[in-house]
């Protein structure tokens, strides 16, 4: 593999002046990585860990996966693939050629050289950080802990909770890390469903406790991934990875402001906006308004860090600023669908509403946080109980204490529907089809951008269109 990042340029951005040879436990497990021999374990075996644990053991190296789902385990004892971005022949062949075996529990823990940790960091209700997936984590695996092991922690957290919270447990053995032991954040890039980006081909930034912490995980992370990049300490990587979502955050809830603006001034539709600015080759880069982000990072991880400020009586107004507008954008659908209801002669109890996928985005089967989910419950609470969903992705769904099946993507599913909401654009969807037999269309993603027909277009309501109704501005 390619490698523009080492363990030796990793040292000498450190406090090192020159990388000297890692001495002993650094040593031993220097070797067994370089000779395949070490064995890996991925703790957490979710969209992040289970392609991680898969590209290990399709390089060779004996990988354990630890999950406490039972389901999981069950599956991937089967040799069956739960994770969309992975070919299931891949899990097959690793779990029959005995490269990946899946456990519920940390009992041979011990036996492992390089653990990755990738749980859950999701939300308290207060949007407060909940770390108990990380510390519960840690815990188990202190119990096992022996000298020459390297724990690399890649679930999105604050700063300071590798040196803060994992470090103290783990060093509460008396083993000191950096000699006994070695830690490191390494922050997770996945992008579920893109087709040219998956774990071996984006790169990846590590930050260790020591100097020797950086080198092992660097030269880990190079067995599978084609550029590792090291920077000084765990924090930085920690912060790295909050930018990167707080980046996303903050500029797709400024094309939702102006989309809105949109509406309401009319004449303008914006989309074709974004479009044009991104035809500037510099300095410039295109996000898309929509009807809300979702799904694990996004949404939640900025609030870690707005969390963190507050300690430091420091208010992260970006963070808030976008958060806000973000979140109002379901209740701006919401009031679509209320808008589109009181031009039909229909009640809005009566009305029935068809959502157009329910993943969280385009072509994945994740529904966490998803703002088709926000926007049904809004529908929900404020009168409008005639629900139903197609999604291809996601058969079932359970939105407050309802439980939905999705329906068939029909012309009798269409033809029966008052409002059909496009919240997620599926590139499988047709959409000439769908509005040809749909009554009313709120096209939350601009999918339906090459329909040209104007007997179709006035179906049509396009957030940010410039336009309530009717064509396009
Ligand atoms: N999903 C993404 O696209 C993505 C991208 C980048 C970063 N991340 C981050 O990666 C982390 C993991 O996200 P995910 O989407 O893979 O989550 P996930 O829910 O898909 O998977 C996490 C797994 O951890 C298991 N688990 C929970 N506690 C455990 C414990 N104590 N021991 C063993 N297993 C345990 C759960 O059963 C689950 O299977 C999060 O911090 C997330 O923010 C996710």
């Amino acid at each position: 593999m390619e490698k523009t990042s080492s363990a030796a340029q990793a040292a000498s951005r450190s406090s090192l002046s020159s990388p000297l040879p890692l001495t002993g436990a650094a040593a031993q497990l220097e070797s067994k990585i370089r000779a395949k021999t070490a064995k890996i374990g991925v703790v957490g075996l979710g969209y992040v860990g289970l392609p991680l644990a898969i590209e290990f053991a399709r390089k060779g190296f004996e990988t354990v996966g630890i999950d406490l789902d039972p389901n999981k385990i069950d599956a991937l004892q089967r040799g069956d693939n739960y994770i969309q971005d992975i070919r299931d022949e891949h899990v097959r062949e690793c779990v029959t050629n005995g490269t990946f075996r899946a456990q519920r529990h940390y009992e041979n823990a011990s036996e492992l050289d390089v653990i990755y940790i990738c749980v859950p960091t999701p939300f308290t209700t207060n949007k407060d950080p909940d770390i108990t997936y990380i510390t519960g984590s840690a815990d188990s695996l202190v119990k096992g802990l022996r000298a020459g092991q390297l724990i690399i922690l890649k679930s999105t957290t604050f700063p300071n909770t590798t040196e803060g919270v994992v470090m103290p447990i783990l060093e509460g053995t008396g083993k000191k890390v950096g000699v006994d032991f070695f830690l490191a954040f390494s922050p997770e890039r996945i992008d579920p469903g893109n087709q040219k980006f998956n774990t071996a081909n984006t790169p990846i930034v590590v930050g260790g406790v020591t100097d020797a912490c950086t080198r092992l995980a660097v030269l880990a992370n190079e067995q599978i991934i084609s550029q590792v990049i090291a920077v000084r300490s765990p924090k930085v990587a920690e912060m790295e990875k909050l930018l990167e979502n707080i980046f996303r955050s903050v500029n797709i809830a400024l094309v939702n402001e102006l989309a809105r603006f949109c509406d309401r001034m009319g004449g303008i539709n914006m989309w074709e906006v974004v479009d044009a600015a991104a035809t500037k080759p510099f300095g410039y880069m295109p996000f898309y308004p929509g009807p809300g982000i979702g799904g694990h990072c996004i949404l939640i991880d900025p609030f870690y860090l707005s969390w963190q400020a507050r300690a430091y009586d420091f208010e992260t107004n970006f963070i808030t600023l976008a958060a806000e507008t973000n979140e109002s954008m379901p209740f701006y659908v919401k009031d679509l669908v209320f808008k589109a209801v009181a031009d039909l002669p229909i009640r809005l109890r009566d009305a029935k509403i068809l959502m157009l996928g329910v993943a969280f985005k385009r072509d994945v089967d994740d529904t966490r946080h998803s703002p088709a989910v926000r926007v049904m419950e809004l529908l929900m609470e404020d009168g409008a109980p005639h629900l139903s969903y197609c999604d291809p992705f996601v058969p079932q769904l359970q939105v407050k204490d309802r439980n939905f099946t999705a329906r068939p993507l029909s012309e009798k599913t269409l033809q029966e529907s008052d409002i059909v909401i496009i919240t997620t654009d599926h590139t499988q969807y047709d959409y000439e089809f769908i509005v040809r037999n749909a009554n009313v269309v709120i096209d939350t993603r601009n999918a339906t951008k090459h329909l040209t027909d104007p007997s179709l277009l006035e179906k049509i309501v396009l957030l940010g269109s410039g336009k309530m109704h009717g064509n396009r501005a």
